[in-house]
């Protein structure tokens, strides 16, 4: 059952997702799903819409047939979960998804809505929970707004679900080359000797977005790119760079790993956070309005689309090596890298041009797009001299293996179904994320920046610069 089924995730990402599953065989033949959503639509409209959006987004060809076993199993419930009345729909429709495929009472609610919207849907739900089968819940990031409301959120959903069936989703998890970070680190032996203080040197996470805000305004107002970005998918990123091994690869063993580094990390001062916001500029040579100008925005918003800042994880692996990070909206290209610089080599024997040192050793983490992992190391350019150039080793996902990626989203649905929590966010953990980002944010109450800073298009403000020019380092690919 999808809550918010008319709504843009639902169309862009789920749908897309369960299609590209049933074309892999993957849904069981009593698969069904009961969109409830506020619009009116017949269960007809609701089926053409979500055809055309598979039609649209799904990385697969579109085969009647395939279409036809998920649109056989598909429902729909007009209701405002505020309203008693509207609840008894969904029940009848569960009902008579129950009895035409036999679903034997086993239910995922997917909560595709706004953090407001979830508390009535948990109460509603947690009321009538007595079903022959296994009921899960997957709750949409934000989960909360900040570590207060987290808190509360979570109290109210683990008054009715055990933690068990709670999925919280951070589709980053679900990425192919995401998952790849455990296995690049913890299934070879010569990365893990050196993944630490005495090799890294830093370490540089980028989440740069060439899209602007795509019409969520109400959304965007109320996140701005520290909430959007840096709370979740960043800080994953950083767990997972700065993890220990688990001993396994189950949820629990996982998960206490990546809380132990959440709460070792924290941002050394205010002026190691940098924060901006998009003004008009070019895109690929297409102009495109600033933040303030963008349907719905306030012409004064304060909201930050840009946000860079230094971290430190304070433990013995990584104590005073710098996790810079950055993400933003507008930038000149859409990029998801993990780039683990390490010490340069100590002492050059051969002679160097004036004014040239050797390059340290990049291993780089194409997390999108160009999926894939390189190593930058130096090499002699063949001739005479001895000069010196950086060149990769390269793996890509392209050339290693010809199959397509899946989307983030088909995995974290199966996995929900197979009841495996591994690629979810638990309680602790999405509460220590929020402290991080509660203390980024504490001093911005304090000072307004001087708003727009950023041109659409550029590589953001001057001040994400200095905050790696101050400690003798720059941002990669510049
Ligand atoms: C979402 C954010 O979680 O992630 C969006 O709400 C962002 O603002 C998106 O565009 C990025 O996801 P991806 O998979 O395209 O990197």
């Amino acid at each position: 059952m999808i809550f918010g089924a008319s709504g843009d995730l639902t169309q862009r990402k789920l749908f897309p997702a369960l299609y590209a599953l049933a074309y892999r065989n993957l849904l069981p033949p009593q698969f069904g799903v009961v969109g409830v959503a506020r619009s009116d639509m017949t269960l007809d409209e609701f089926r053409e819409r979500m055809q055309a959006a598979v039609e649209e987004h799904a990385r697969d060809e579109f085969r009647e047939n395939v279409w036809e076993q998920l649109a056989d199993g598909l429902r729909y419930v007009r209701a405002d979960l505020a309203d008693a009345e509207d609840d008894e729909g969904i029940v009848a429709a569960l009902n008579d998804l129950d009895a035409a495929r036999g679903t034997g009472g086993n239910r995922v609610y997917y909560l595709a809505v706004p953090p407001s919207a979830i508390e009535p849907i948990v109460l509603q739900l947690g009321r009538r929970r007595a079903t022959g089968g296994w009921t899960r819940v997957i709750v949409e990031k934000p989960f909360g707004h900040d570590l207060e409301s987290a808190r509360q959120l979570n109290e109210v959903v683990r008054s009715y679900f055990d933690e068990s069936e709670i999925f919280r989703i951070d589709h980053y998890l679900g990425k192919e080359t995401v998952q790849n970070m455990l296995v690049l680190r913890f299934g070879n032996g010569i990365f893990e000797p050196i993944w630490n203080r005495q090799f890294v040197d830093h370490v540089q996470i980028t989440v740069s977005e060439s899209l602007g805000i795509e019409g969520r305004a109400s959304f965007y107002e109320q996140a701005g790119a520290i909430r959007d970005i840096v709370q979740n998918h960043m800080l994953q990123l950083v767990a997972l760079t700065a993890m220990e091994p688990p001993i396994d690869f189950d949820a629990d063993s996982v998960r206490n790993e990546k809380v132990k580094v959440l709460r070792a990390v924290h941002t050394p001062g205010p002026k190691h956070v940098v924060r901006g916001q998009y003004g008009p500029g070019y895109i690929e040579g297409d102009e495109v309005p600033g933040y303030r100008e963008e349907p719905g925005v306030t012409p004064d918003s304060m909201t930050e689309t840009y946000v860079a800042a230094k971290l430190y994880v304070d433990n013995w692996r990584w104590a005073d090596t710098p996790f810079y990070i950055r993400t933003g909206k507008r930038l000149p290209r859409r990029e998801t890298t993990i780039a683990i610089q390490f010490k340069r080599a100590p002492h050059p024997p051969f002679e160097l041009d004036a004014g040239e040192e050797l390059r340290p050793n990049v291993l780089l983490v194409h997390v999108q797009p160009d999926e894939g992992v390189s190593l930058a190391i130096s090499a002699k350019v063949p001739g005479q001299g001895m000069t010196i150039r950086p060149v990769h080793m390269d793996f890509l996902y392209g050339g290693a293996f010809r199959v397509g990626l899946p989307e983030a989203y088909e995995r974290l649905i199966l996995d929900c179904m197979l009841g495996d929590a591994t690629l979810f966010t638990r309680a602790d953990e999405v509460e220590e994320q929020w402290a991080i980002v509660d203390a980024m944010v504490a001093p911005w109450k304090r000072d307004r920046p001087h708003f727009p800073n950023y041109a659409a298009g550029t590589w953001a403000p001057a001040a994400a610069d200095e905050l790696l020019q101050r400690d003798g380092r720059s941002w990669r690919g510049r």
